[in-house]
């Protein structure tokens, strides 16, 4: 079990907490992976506040911590022996409102190693004109992350669909998930979901339960991004109300590179260990606040599902993909397999590998090409069903 400090800034939105954990992790690796093969880094914050940031230097906002990351990538280039490099980083901050971006504006003096453009405005009308500014050359991670859901994936196309790029939203699910039947807002939706067929796939769902409309609903958005900006991967993380099981919104990340869907899962990991830690520190919380007697009370039919049995079902439901693409694709290369795997299902790399290892041990799956002593499977070993 690990032991994260929740810093009190953070105390009373605890879910941001997570998203900045998430997203520190992610970019810490993916920086500094990226630098090693392009001359520019670019990161591009659409809705970057600084909103309700209490931390010093901006250490609990999005794009401080992108900033950072970028600081530290740049460095540690600079100071490697052999292979230095000397990798440009430019930051995109857009910000709507007066007084954040005010401060935005002073950003620039905190990071000197970074490039930093503040934009005055309307995302959805700067995207086009940051996109057109970005060299072809240049690698793009773009943070989506609205307040609400009034995104019109259209207008982002520019930013998403270039060649080298990837994406996260913030797909503010409990929001959107209110008013999809309300006539007036039909448009907001047909905006977020180009060219989805939502409003039969969400009523029949709907029809379901809740939990299908859930899923449903997220499918939608994950289509949607996938088509714009033509990803190849997407996936998400579902970041809860603090110490309950209810969704407040879902990241949802959208690469073409394989390693980045690797790098993407290990984090979101790293994230559901920090959110489920939160959980216990707040039913305990609660529970100290309030008594025994309340433990009989029906608020604790929200305690959290722990993330390990979410984990252990994602590594099942994993599983019957792997069975499923060895007898439907027999011949399909291993390294074509475990991304599709890990965009899918909440799994590690290392736990794709190691699950193909247990399955072709127990017969159930075959390799040709498996080496002697090979533990789990190289990316050029042909899948069979056994
Ligand atoms: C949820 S906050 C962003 C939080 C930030 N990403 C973080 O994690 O630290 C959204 C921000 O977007 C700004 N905003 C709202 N509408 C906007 C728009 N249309 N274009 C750009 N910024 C906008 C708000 O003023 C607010 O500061």
């Amino acid at each position: 079990m690990i032991d994260i400090e929740v810093p009190p800034h953070y105390v009373g939105r605890e879910q941001a907490f997570v998203k900045h954990h998430f997203l520190r992790n992610y970019l810490e690796r993916l920086v500094h992976k990226i630098a090693s093969a392009y001359d520019e880094v670019v990161y591009v914050d659409g809705y970057s506040g600084p909103w309700k940031s209490g931390g010093e230097a901006y250490t609990d906002t999005s794009f401080g911590i992108a900033l950072q990351s970028m600081t530290d990538a740049r460095q540690s280039w600079l100071d490697m022996p052999q292979h230095r490099r000397n990798v440009r980083m430019t930051a995109h901050l857009v910000e709507k409102q007066t007084q954040p971006f005010a401060e935005l504006e002073t950003i620039g003096t905190l990071f000197p190693q970074v490039t930093v453009h503040p934009h005055r405005g309307d995302f959805l009308n700067v995207a086009p004109t940051i996109a057109a500014r970005i060299p072809s050359r240049a690698f793009t991670f773009s943070l989506i992350d609205p307040k609400g859901f009034k995104l019109d994936l259209e207008e982002l196309r520019p930013l998403l669909a270039r060649p080298q790029s990837e994406v996260v939203f913030n797909f503010m699910f409990d929001f959107a998930n209110r008013f999809t039947t309300l006539e007036s807002l039909g448009d907001t939706y047909d905006r977020l979901l180009p060219g989805i067929d939502w409003r039969p796939r969400i009523a029949s769902a709907d029809a379901a339960g809740p939990t299908e409309r859930k899923a449903a609903f997220l499918a939608c958005f994950k289509e949607a991004v996938k088509s714009v900006g033509g990803y190849k991967y997407v996936a998400d993380v579902d970041i809860r109300y603090p110490g309950t099981n209810r969704t407040f919104y879902f990241l949802v990340y959208g690469t073409r590179e394989p390693p980045g869907i690797a790098v993407f899962r290990d984090c979101q990991i790293k994230a559901l260990e920090a959110q489920s830690m939160i959980s216990g520190q707040r039913s305990l919380q609660k529970r100290e606040t309030a008594g025994q007697g309340s433990l009989f009370d029906s608020s604790w039919e929200t305690a959290p599902v722990s993330h390990r049995q979410f984990l252990d079902e994602q590594r099942a439901a994993a599983r019957i993909s792997l069975m499923d693409i060895a007898s439907a694709e027999a011949g399909i290369q291993w390294g074509k397999v475990w991304p599709r795997l890990l965009a899918d299902h909440a799994i590690r790399k290392k736990d794709a590998g190691s699950m193909a290892a247990a399955l072709r041990k127990s017969g159930e799956i075959a390799f040709s090409g498996w080496e002697p002593n090979k533990r789990v499977p190289s990316d050029g070993y042909e899948l069979r069903s056994a």
